[in-house]
């Protein structure tokens, strides 16, 4: 007679499951597996963790500087919005009522907007979602909601509705919602108004309904409503040409006691380190939509040692990235000084900071790696002045092996 086998955690007989593991001294069932696999994975989805340790401003802001050469301010500034974001949402009382301070990033392209809100992504421990504020359209139009900005929080939070709530959206491109034009005019665009007003009731802290697929909203559909009293907002926009708004003001002011030939001569860095909340709603902002968003970062133009910097020093920088590419091929990357510059010369000329870098480095590069792999016996690549101004070919040293014989 064999002796009567159990699961040992819900002592079901062996002929009442499908499968049965044997351990040492135990056995365990397949329905416990499943539901010990589903505990771990409810685990692992609840981002919201209340025994997480609080990253300090300085330790996020020195996570931040591996990746994003220079914009100290703009860093310094994210750093404490973000960790007072955290106190807000995790460590508060309710009694007191911690505003939120939603951020504006501003600044010209490619000089690291996009790129601080998705390295803190990787840091942070709340769920974070990036959207683009361009297909957003007014209901009723043809576009995009503004809750599917929130569906990807959702998302983002594998649907943990209450992780979503406390958590960061990043919305790129805010001045594509501007309102175009100053002056109220029978052929103003009004769309872009209709969007702000749209965002600002979710940006001041709503319950809002999520078309759980995204897209429109459907009178039929379920919506999962979230609120957005607790999430952070970090907004990013070019403001392109904002710098002479800012300029008219500061002549007709007079703040600062500049003269006009002396504001004339201001560089942009300095222009936009002067930026108000009025010069956005010149710009096309409404002014409730701009009152929503206390904080302004301004990013500055990149100067010519920190584009060299981009290409040499952060974690993933792209000359490190190639390096890496060689290496699996047994060959050393080098780049000559005169190269990386002239690289960056180049780039300059694009007036699209850090952007041109890679596209510029990707087409010198190409032919060098669409030979790399049949040369053999090299084991240093030099990338010379030469080779980005004339296209030459890179030196090749080989190895001392190969030399001997
Ligand atoms: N300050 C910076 N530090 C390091 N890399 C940068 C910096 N600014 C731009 N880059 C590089 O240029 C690319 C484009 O920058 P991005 O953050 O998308 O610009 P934008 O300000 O227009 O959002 C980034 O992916 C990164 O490789
Ligand atoms: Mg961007």
């Amino acid at each position: 007679m064999t002796t009567k086998i159990f699961c040992s955690f819900c002592q079901r007989p062996k002929t009442a499951v499908r499968r049965l593991f044997r351990g040492t001294h135990a056995y365990i069932c397949d329905e416990c597996v499943k539901l010990c696999n589903e505990l771990l994975e409810d685990e692992k989805k609840s981002l919201y963790r209340p025994n997480f340790v609080l990253p300090k401003p300085q330790e996020i802001k020195s996570f931040l500087d591996q990746y994003i050469i220079g914009q100290e301010r703009a860093k310094k500034v994210i750093s404490v919005a973000v960790y007072n974001h955290y106190k807000r949402t995790m460590i508060a009382d309710d009694d007191i009522e911690l505003q939120k301070s939603n951020i504006l990033l501003i600044g010209p392209t490619g000089t690291g907007k996009t790129l601080l809100a998705e390295t803190l992504s990787r840091l942070l421990h709340v769920p974070f979602s990036i959207s683009d504020a361009t297909p957003l359209t007014e209901a009723g139009y043809v576009g995009e909601d503004v809750e599917n900005i929130l569906l990807r929080l959702i998302q983002a939070a594998n649907y943990d509705v209450k992780a979503a709530e406390i958590g960061i959206v990043y919305l790129d491109e805010v001045d594509k919602i501007a309102r175009k034009g100053d002056s109220p005019s029978i052929t103003r665009d009004v769309s872009g108004e209709g969007v702000q007003q749209a965002l600002l009731k979710i940006l001041e802290g709503t319950i809002a309904h999520c078309p759980p697929h995204g897209g429109r909203k459907h009178p039929e559909q379920e919506y999962i409503p979230i609120n957005t009293k607790k999430i952070l907002f970090i907004l990013g926009g070019t403001f392109a040409g904002i710098e002479d708004i800012i300029m008219r003001r500061l002549k007709k002011t007079k703040i600062g006691f500049l003269t006009d030939s002396e504001i004339n001569d201001l560089s942009y860095d300095e222009i936009i380190a002067r930026v108000e909340p009025e010069d956005l709603i010149k710009y096309g902002m409404i002014p409730e939509f701009v009152g929503r968003v206390p904080v302004i970062a301004p990013f500055h133009k990149l100067s010519k040692p920190a584009m060299i910097e981009i290409l040499t020093k952060p974690k993933n920088a792209l000359l490190k990235q190639y390096a890496k590419y060689f290496e699996m091929e047994g060959v050393k990357l080098e780049f000559t000084d005169d190269a990386i510059e002239e690289i960056v010369n180049q780039a300059m000329k694009y007036d699209t900071g850090a952007r041109a870098l890679r596209s510029i480095v990707e087409n010198y590069m190409l032919d060098i790696m669409f030979n790399l792999p049949n040369l053999s016996g090299i084991e240093k690549c030099i990338i010379t002045r030469n080779v980005i101004t004339e296209n030459a070919s890179p030196e090749y040293v080989r190895s001392a092996k190969r030399r001997a014989q």
